[in-house]
């Protein structure tokens, strides 16, 4: 089976646009999105009504925006930028949109003999920035392979008996064959909202007969991205980052 994987849409319509236009041209079967489809960006609805008609949707996790934007969890740790983008999501939602945020599944959710989650699998919130947050993470892990969200960079991490190594994609495509005997933890980057100083949408796609990841970058029109922020009264800042990928 092979698996188009997207996570962090943000509220970014443009970006998704750009991503959904371009996979019409690769080969999969099912579609996994692993949370945060909103705050930050100015297309709220747009973006849940379009993952939510996904023909071949299988899963869609719940992020911590999804969580706050929907009245349905705390907000920890939210900067201001962040708050101040999820108060004006909370007064742009539809009841349709607010229902489908709701409704949203709660990771860790296994998928054949893999897991997917938005932080990690035992926490929403947590950042797996660093080999520390991953090792804990492989710890909670109940699968050999968890593909994750939330730090918006597309990374792997590895884990071999206790040798546990982590690295950036750092490049506009890869390929990447996952190795026998060793344990994984995959991001496939943000679609939204990257922060890996690449400012292109990113997305993976895994196929699980093979036990291959490939990771794709795509160019989007950031500049009406940026438009649609600044005119929703939205902080600044939240436009800049787009054009830098941070
Ligand atoms: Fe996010």
């Amino acid at each position: 089976m092979r698996y188009l994987i997207l996570s962090d849409l943000h509220a970014n319509l443009h970006a998704l646009d750009a991503v959904l236009a371009e996979v019409r041209g690769r080969r999969f079967q099912k579609i996994l999105v692993l949370g945060d489809l909103v705050g930050y960006g100015a297309y709220p609805n747009e973006v849940v009504e379009r993952v939510m008609a996904l023909k071949r949707l299988e899963v869609v996790i719940r992020g911590n925006h999804d969580r706050v934007a929907a009245g349905t969890g705390e907000e920890n740790a939210f900067n201001l930028p962040a708050m101040a983008a999820i108060l004006w999501t909370r007064d742009q939602l539809s009841p349709g949109t607010r229902k489908a945020l709701t409704g949203l599944t709660v990771g860790p959710r296994a998928v054949e003999d893999f897991a997917v989650c938005h932080g990690s699998p035992f926490d929403e919130d947590l950042y797996i920035l660093s080999e520390r947050e991953a090792w804990v993470s492989f710890q909670s892990a109940q699968t050999d392979l968890t593909f994750f969200g939330h730090s918006h960079i597309p990374c792997i991490f590895s884990l071999q008996r206790r040798s546990l190594e982590g690295w950036l994609v750092g490049r506009d495509y890869l390929h990447y064959r996952l190795k026998p005997g060793v344990r994984y933890l995959v991001n496939p980057g943000s679609v939204g909202q990257p922060r890996d100083g690449n400012p292109k949408a990113s997305y993976c796609i895994y196929d699980s007969k093979h036990r291959t990841v490939s990771f794709f970058r795509v160019p989007y029109p950031v500049h009406p991205a940026q438009e649609a922020i600044l005119k929703a009264g939205l902080p600044t800042h939240l436009a800049q980052r787009l054009a830098t990928g941070q």
